[in-house]
């Protein structure tokens, strides 16, 4: 093998497009996928690809040493690629504690673990770590973009605990020289995404005529990124990316929040052959969300200019191919609202 490379979150939403691209490009890497198995991990995202012969699957936590000491032992892994995480900011407001476990100390564990194998051998050795724009903090209603040297400001639990790991890998390189690539991206929609975060559950509830709950007036605004843009971006940092850099992934792409929802409304309706309008009266406000930021926006133009990166899909598009994957595949949906996936996990784990 070529490479190999442990990309730890692979089961999770965007770590599952990670994998299947670098399994799929890649023949000659072995490509070890860590994850936990939390809610959030479904191994059914990776069911296309789990046979192929360069590809691992290890149930764990990045919170074991041992363990991660062991598999960079037995896979003699030269590559990180660090997705697992708690990613939902609501429920980081609930449970501060496991988001500090996870993103925090089992970012430093997996460093520790790296450090012990390559420490005098950093040649041709990376750890990349994946994060959010939301460690920059809120930018005003109009005007302004986060870059790279924007200072960190996070305001929930969740990007509190991001910004706390971006901050340890940077001081693993600063302090061992440890080749690490840290990137910044904004918010990403697409296939296999856990629905509790917008774009799928309002997919869903539209689709059950359920209520969608939208903060506020609806007024935040976000940049939206499609997900296998971002897995690209990704391959072309892991494999051009110059080790101490940081660089932000965006898609030049702000919508407020109350515009994508009347955007899925109208994209649903449609291909569901509902009247134009229909499933507008489902939007209902409710009380903002503590410490909402308003305006997240990226500059991700060092990127482009260094890198040639550029995303291939306009959003409407993005959102066209999104709606009809989540409407083509309700199974995948149903297993995961049903519960069904959580007896699946029982059966071949014994539960969480
Ligand atoms: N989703 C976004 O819009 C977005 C944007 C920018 C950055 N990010 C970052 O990208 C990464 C992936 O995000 P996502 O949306 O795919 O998240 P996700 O919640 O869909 O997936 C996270 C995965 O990590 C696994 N995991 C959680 N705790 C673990 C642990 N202790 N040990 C091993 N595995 C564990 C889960 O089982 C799951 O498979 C995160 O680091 C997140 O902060 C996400």
């Amino acid at each position: 093998m070529k490479r190999s490379i442990l990309i730890t979150g692979g089961a999770g939403f965007i770590g599952s497009h990670v994998v299947r691209l670098f399994v799929r490009k890649y023949p000659d890497y072995r490509i070890v996928n860590l994850d936990k198995l939390t809610y959030a991990g479904n191994l059914a995202n990776l069911s296309d690809i789990e046979q192929a012969p360069n590809y691992t699957f290890v149930r764990g936590d990045i919170c074991d040493l041992e363990l991660m000491r062991e598999l960079f032992r037995r896979y003699a892994i030269d590559g990180v690629i660090h997705l697992a995480a708690e990613s939902h900011v609501d429920r980081s407001i609930h449970d501060p504690f496991t988001f500090a476990r996870t993103n925090v100390m089992g970012t430093l564990t997996l460093l520790q673990a790296a450090r012990e194998a390559w420490e005098n051998a950093w040649e041709g050795k990376l750890f990349y770590h994946i994060s959010t724009d939301e460690v920059y903090g809120a930018l005003p209603a109009s005007g302004g973009l986060f870059s790279e040297t924007t200072r960190y400001d996070p305001h929930s639990p969740y990007s509190a605990s991001k910004a706390s790991s971006d901050h340890f890998v940077r001081a693993c390189h600063d302090t061992y020289g440890m080749p690490t690539v840290v990137t910044n991206c904004s918010n990403n929609y697409g296939p296999y995404q856990f629905p509790e975060k917008l774009i799928p559950l309002f997919i869903n509830n539209i689709r059950h005529r359920r209520p969608l709950p939208v903060y506020g007036r609806g007024e935040n605004v976000r940049d939206w990124l499609y997900v296998e843009d971002h897995a690209r971006a990704i391959d072309l940092i892991f494999h051009r990316g110059h080790p101490g850099e940081t660089y932000n992934i965006g898609g030049f792409n702000e919508w407020r929040n109350i515009d994508l929802v009347r955007l899925l409304v109208r994209t649903v309706d449609r291909m569901l052959g509902n009247p134009e309008g229909y499933s507008e009266e489902l939007i209902t406000f409710v009380t903002d969300r503590p410490g909402h930021d308003l305006r997240y926006a990226i500059d991700s133009s060092k990127l482009h200019r260094e890198l040639g990166w550029e995303p291939s899909l306009q959003f409407e598009e993005g959102i066209e191919r999104t709606v009809r994957w989540y409407l083509d595949h309700q199974e995948w949906m149903d297993n995961i609202t049903s519960g069904e996936y959580e007896k699946y996990y029982e059966a071949m784990y014994g539960g969480r």
